[in-house]
């Protein structure tokens, strides 16, 4: 089959870090044009690529150069570019979050049906291969139900653009830019919210004018609970990237910077009155990448089977309206509702 021709849209952190992966699925994509309003980060990119593909500044110069777009720009363009792009006919993987507003979220997703093109979310964590099966032992109840899932994500993340630390271009603060991912994590391992809570500060990332720093609650409908901590303001770090999930008989944990799915049940030695202490089962190991390589994979699948992606803007959205419930009621004082804000649930 012949490669997909894609067109790279915003050459900055991410776009650096998505071509990094590329030789993964080299035989199924090829570059054909990079686009960046600063010339030199477009050039940049190019020389990376064996191709050298040509380099714009305007992406509206680059629309006829290829089948699908790659969208790495910042949140606040991100709506009216990916519009652009379905409307010349390209399919699009936009990465996260979809927009900065309920209304052009919307006007994505019926940009996408007027077209007849596919959108996805670039959701990478959703494609990796440990989480992948994380999600399959708890939806098949392996180890009993899942009672509380709880993920924390450590980073430092100093601002390097402007558009990062401002409420209006970034969309919020650190939940929505980069705990999206793990509020649609949570809908897709635990299913639809029903109540929660969020806590966010700026106090050790002054740089934000919103929370760097964010601390969220979830009850579902099943009863479970969710937790989710992510900072962008971690000096040191022991935890890293660490997904939790307690079930009915044990511990299923995933260590991301160990590459490491591990199962914790209780020692039978275990006596009673004294501290809980866990036998280890090994149950998969990956190596520790972002899985940009998969997504990339996936979105060329949907395009050449016509398939729906599994990160669909529809969910997106969903995850999206959880979080603007959390921010309306941490501005309120109050617990969000977060009842019926889904399409048909993730599934
Ligand atoms: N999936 C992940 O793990 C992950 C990680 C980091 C960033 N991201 C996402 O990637 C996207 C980009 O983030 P980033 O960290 O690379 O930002 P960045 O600021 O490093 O890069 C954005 C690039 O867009 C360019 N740009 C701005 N306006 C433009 C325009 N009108 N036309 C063309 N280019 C334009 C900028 O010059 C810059 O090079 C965001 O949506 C972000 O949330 C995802």
């Amino acid at each position: 089959m012949a490669k997909q021709r894609i067109i790279l849209i915003g050459c900055g952190i991410m776009a650096q870090q998505h071509i990094a992966r590329f030789e993964a699925v080299a035989d199924r994509v090829e570059i054909t044009a990079v686009v960046d309003v600063v010339r030199e980060r477009a050039q940049a990119v190019s020389d990376l690529l064996p191709n050298h593909p040509p380099v714009f500044t305007d992406y509206h110069d680059a629309l006829s150069c290829g089948d699908a777009v790659l969208q790495s720009l910042p949140h606040h363009l991100h709506a009216q570019c990916v519009i652009d792009c379905l409307d010349a006919g390209l399919h699009v993987l936009s990465e996260k979050p979809l927009a900065n507003t309920e209304e052009e979220c919307l006007a994505m997703i019926e940009a996408a049906k007027r077209n007849r093109r596919i959108l996805m979310v670039a959701y990478c964590m959703r494609y990796h291969p440990l989480l992948r099966e994380m999600h399959r032992l708890i939806k098949e109840e392996t180890f009993g139900k899942c009672f509380q899932f709880s993920i924390w994500t450590e980073q430092l993340t100093m601002l390097r653009s402007e558009w990062l630390g401002s409420r209006k271009t970034l969309g919020g603060g650190q939940l929505f830019s980069h705990g999206c991912h793990y509020i649609d994590l949570m809908l897709w391992m635990m299913g639809n919210p029903v109540r929660g809570a969020h806590f966010g500060t700026n106090l050790g990332t002054p740089w934000m004018d919103r929370e760097g720093t964010s601390n969220v609650c979830l009850q579902f409908e099943s009863g479970a609970l969710g937790y989710h901590f992510g900072t962008w303001g971690a000096r040191g770090t022991k935890m890293g990237y660490d997904f939790q999930a307690h079930c009915e008989q044990g511990l299923i944990q995933l260590d991301f910077y160990g590459g490491k799915l591990i199962f914790r049940c209780k020692d039978p030695e275990h006596i009673p009155g004294k501290p809980v202490t866990s036998q280890e089962t090994l149950l998969m190991e990956a190596i520790k990448a972002k899985p940009t390589a998969e997504e990339m994979a996936h979105f060329i699948d949907c395009i050449e089977n016509g398939r729906t992606p599994e990160t669909t803007p529809e969910e997106s959205l969903q995850g999206l309206r959880v979080i603007w419930r959390l921010y309306e009621a941490e501005d309120a004082g109050k617990l969000a509702d977060l009842r019926g804000l889904g399409f048909d649930g993730i599934k």
